[in-house]
């Protein structure tokens, strides 16, 4: 009686293991493709990466045995295919370097809000949650804190003084046409307080983020999200010239781009005006007033940021 028992018992393990060794074939493959453009960053920005997202993200996917096992496999290699369809930090490099940028600011909007890496793979990886230093890495990568000491206090005003000039000979004589979507320049701007600006990584341009009155008082007050009505920002960018010793100084203007919050005139466009004007003449960019949606496009990935990338020092966490 207790052996025919046992017997059963054994058998139902016997063929339970064999089931569990069959499932083990059925096994989805999972290849790393050939990492054809890797994300261009510097080389801590995708050390944080590589630890927490590559897994995931990237074509160098090393799964730890445990993973390999069946049922855990069959997730993760879902999960795995699914995070390559939306990122590939493998295959983004061929990007240009704002939609990179884009990536990453979503990135970390994702790990701000808990959302990356997924939580259900931090429960048995630990080791790939982004830790507070590692989170500070990406943010001052994407927003540098403002430039300290003597020597960049001097790169900054020699750039200063090349951009007062370039506005004293360039706007006095000009017209500027308004934006196709009828939003009129702003030469004021070059009065705004500097939010951010930065010389690194960027395609060989500098540029600076500057915010009007009601921008910085928003700040001030951390009001930022939404930003109140009257906000406005612009954003310059100049090409880079390096002088030779390793500094850079700002070269021929590029454009200047603005983004102008009124939630009611601007509700189609996300509450925001959005207009650019391009070379020392200034000409409106755009076609038709249709050119804000791509504006919109890439400012999409930080929508939980009321659509505005730069995160002023003092803002958000
Ligand atoms: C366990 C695998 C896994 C890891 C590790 C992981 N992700 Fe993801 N990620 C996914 C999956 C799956 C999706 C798509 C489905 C979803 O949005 O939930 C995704 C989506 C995203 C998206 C949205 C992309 C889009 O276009 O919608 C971002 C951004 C992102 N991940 C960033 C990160 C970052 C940054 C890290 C590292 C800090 C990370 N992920 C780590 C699996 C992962
Ligand atoms: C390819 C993606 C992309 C497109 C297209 C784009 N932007 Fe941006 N924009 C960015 C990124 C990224 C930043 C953050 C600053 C930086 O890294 O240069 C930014 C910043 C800005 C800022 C400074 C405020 C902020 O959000 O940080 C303004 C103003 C701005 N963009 C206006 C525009 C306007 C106007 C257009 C359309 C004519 C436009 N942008 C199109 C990516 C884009």
């Amino acid at each position: 009686m207790a052996s025919a028992y046992g017997a059963r018992v054994l058998w139902i393990a016997v063929l339970a293991g064999l089931v569990f060794l069959g499932l083990q074939l059925i096994r989805p493959t999972l290849t790393n493709p050939p990492v054809t453009a890797e994300l261009q960053a510097p080389p801590e920005v995708r050390a944080v990466l590589r630890q927490s997202c590559y897994s995931c993200h990237s074509n160098e996917t090393k799964l730890p045995w445990f993973d390999q096992v069946v049922p855990a496999y069959w997730i993760v290699t879902k999960d795995v295919k699914e995070a390559r369809a939306h990122l590939n930090f493998s295959e983004i490099g061929k990007l240009p370097a704002p939609q990179q940028k884009a990536a990453l600011y979503e990135a970390v909007n994702m790990i701000q809000l808990g959302a990356m890496p997924l939580p259900s793979y931090l429960r048995v990886h630990p080791g790939a949650a982004v830790s507070a230093e590692n989170l500070k890495v990406l943010r001052d990568y994407l927003n540098p804190p403002a430039p300290a000491g003597a020597a960049a206090a001097a790169d900054t005003s020699a750039a200063d003084a090349q951009y007062k000039g370039w506005i004293a000979a360039s706007n006095q004589t000009l017209t500027v046409k308004a934006s196709p979507n009828g939003i009129e320049f702003l030469p004021d701007y070059k009065n705004w307080k500097t939010i951010s600006s930065t010389d690194r990584y960027d395609n060989h341009t500098m540029r600076e983020i500057l915010g009007n009155d009601v921008a910085v008082k928003a700040i001030a007050e951390n009001h930022i999200n939404p930003w109140p009505d009257g906000t406005a920002f612009a954003k310059v960018a100049w090409a880079q010239q390096p002088d030779g010793k390793g500094v850079s100084q700002t070269g021929a203007f590029i454009q200047v781009e603005f983004m102008i919050r009124d939630s009611k005139k601007y509700a189609s466009t996300k509450g925001w005006g959005w207009a650019r004007w391009r070379g020392t003449d200034l000409k409106p960019y755009g076609k038709d007033a249709d050119f804000s949606k791509e504006c919109v496009g890439c400012h999409e990935p930080v929508r939980q940021n009321d659509y505005v990338y730069t995160m002023p020092l003092g803002g958000q966490q």
